[in-house]
């Protein structure tokens, strides 16, 4: 069968795919351009995409013969899920494996938040460490016993908990369905309202998809209920943040500050007003962007779309 990939993957992983199909590697503009991806698409069975690409109806509909898609990613907010559905096209995406290592960059962020890590090493770099260590020098918080509030409590949200159980914070949650009892009791969080996690939180940390419901959830509105001296984190999506009700509420040191390793538009650049802003941390939306997970997402991206052209079910299927 005929597969369309829209950017190199791991050599590993295309060796497999073309023992059994046909590829076609787009080597060019990234993202592919849509015209370009329409073009393309017209004759072929399969198409493995990355979160960057828009596969919106146009796209699936001009693949007429389109019977799999396979992202390398967990989220699947840039496919038109329901259209493909609707077709009969499989979708897979690469969940579980990004878990540990997404989890862990939150976790680098809050730590890199309460202990001013970037901050101290632009002050070495600029020459201004001045004074040895004293009382009052470059002091930043505990995480012990902080509240840490967890938007979106899937795979990665419980990972998190994992990691910040170890520093002995608070957990409590918002979620779209609340945990059983049970599970909330073996993983020692507690489950509040959107506006009382924003309250009360020292740092709340997003790890919920981007849908119709999480889109500009976080607003300034919200943001406002925060303390001023608690911090944000996304490592989900970009959009589920009003971004330029971020900015305002950095400048006016509504919160005290916020990492992001995902933004409103990627890659975002200097002319995005949070470049310009000390009270933020940012990351070119690497989460999963380790040497192990990476392998490991293009080894099921691949093998999602080899089962799924061979009937066989994807490893993860997105299930509308
Ligand atoms: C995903 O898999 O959805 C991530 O955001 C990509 O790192």
């Amino acid at each position: 069968m005929k597969i369309l990939i829209t950017r190199k993957i791991h050599d590993f992983a295309l060796k497999e795919l073309e023992k059994k199909h046909s590829v076609e590697i787009h080597t060019g503009k990234i993202p592919m351009p849509k015209k370009l991806l329409m073009s393309k698409i017209g004759d072929k069975d399969g198409l493995l995409c990355y979160p960057y690409d828009i596969i919106d109806s146009e796209v699936i509909n001009a693949g007429e013969n389109l019977k799999a898609i396979s992202t390398y990613s967990v989220g699947y907010d840039h496919i038109d899920v329901k259209t493909a559905l609707k077709r009969g096209i499989t979708v897979g995406y690469t969940p579980e494996v990004l878990t540990r290592a997404t989890a862990d960059l939150t976790m680098a962020l809050m730590l890199s938040l309460f202990r001013r890590i970037p901050e101290g090493d632009k002050l070495i770099r600029n020459n201004k460490w001045k004074t040895i260590f004293g009382p009052y020098e470059f002091l930043g918080t505990d995480l012990y016993q902080k509240t840490l509030g967890i938007f979106g409590m899937g795979r990665i949200g419980k990972a998190v908990v994992k990691r910040a159980a170890g520093f002995e914070m608070n957990i409590i949650y918002h979620n779209r369905t609340r945990l059983s009892k049970e599970e909330e009791k073996k993983l020692k969080v507690t489950y509040v309202s959107l506006d009382e996690l924003f309250r009360t939180s020292d740092v709340v940390s997003i790890h919920s998809p981007h849908t119709s419901q999480t889109d500009k959830v976080v607003n300034l509105k919200l943001l406002k209920k925060m303390k001023n001296t608690s911090f944000l984190i996304n490592t989900a999506r970009g959009k589920i943040i009003d971004e330029t009700d971020l900015v305002a509420a950095l400048k006016r040191k509504i919160i005290a500050g916020a990492a992001l390793d995902v933004f409103q538009k990627e890659p975002t650049d200097s002319k995005n007003p949070l470049t310009r802003l000390d009270n933020v941390i940012l990351m070119p939306h690497s989460g999963s962007a380790t040497v192990e997970t990476r392998k490991q997402m293009a080894e099921i991206a691949v093998k999602n779309l080899i089962y799924a052209l061979s009937d066989k079910k994807p490893i993860y299927q997105v299930k509308g």
